[in-house]
């Protein structure tokens, strides 16, 4: 009789250690599945990124340019000016394309106060299409009601200003031709 029971504890054993093992096999199977998933994901992503138009551009370049202008275009008193609201960005399209490409120091007044401070070059940074996606947010961000500009006038500001090696300032900025 104790022999019989001694049989039947290590066969109940095995059962278990069956199961365990199967469930571990079984364990697998959907971890795998889960790894193809993902996998196929970031396949679908270049078509994503080639339909964006120049609204999200111009929307993802100005995080750049939300360290100092600020995310609701309103700078930082007395350090960075503002571009909501600004006259200057409201002002001669070419001007803020050259403000962009070639950066800008020395006393400059936006809406009659004066700022004295310096905005590094972004033209070597951004192409033809991003600058304008930008210009072209900023002019229509918070209220401003500017015209858009093209990768074309960028392109042609470039041309125009390419043996430019130092920042504006905005006595030779109002002098310049483009
Ligand atoms: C590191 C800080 C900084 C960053 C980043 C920056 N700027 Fe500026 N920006 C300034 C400062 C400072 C001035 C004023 C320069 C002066 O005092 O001569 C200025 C001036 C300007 C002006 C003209 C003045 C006005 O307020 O209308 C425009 C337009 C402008 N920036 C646009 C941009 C855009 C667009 C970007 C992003 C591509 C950008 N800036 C990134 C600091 C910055």
């Amino acid at each position: 009789m104790s022999s019989a029971k001694t049989l039947l504890f290590t066969l109940s054993a095995v059962a278990v250690t069956a199961v365990a093992a199967c469930g571990g096999g079984a364990d697998k199977a959907p971890a795998s599945d889960a790894m193809a998933t993902p996998a196929a994901a970031p396949a679908a992503e270049p078509a994503a990124v080639a339909s964006v138009n120049m609204d999200s551009i111009g929307k993802e370049v100005y995080v750049t340019c939300t360290t100092c202008h600020q995310a609701n275009g309103q700078g930082v008193p007395n350090t960075y000016p503002p571009l909501a609201g600004s006259d200057i960005v409201a002002g001669d399209a070419n001007r803020v394309i050259a403000i962009v490409l070639h950066g800008l120091m020395g006393p400059v007044k936006v809406n009659g106060k004066e700022y004295n401070n310096v905005m590094s070059p972004w033209g070597a940074a951004f192409n033809d299409t991003q600058v304008a996606a930008v210009v072209t947010y900023v002019r229509t961000q918070w209220g401003n009601t500017a015209s858009a500009v093209t990768a074309a006038d960028v392109a042609k500001v470039r041309a125009a200003t390419s043996s430019r090696a130092t920042m504006w300032t905005w006595d030779e900025l109002t002098k310049a031709t483009f």
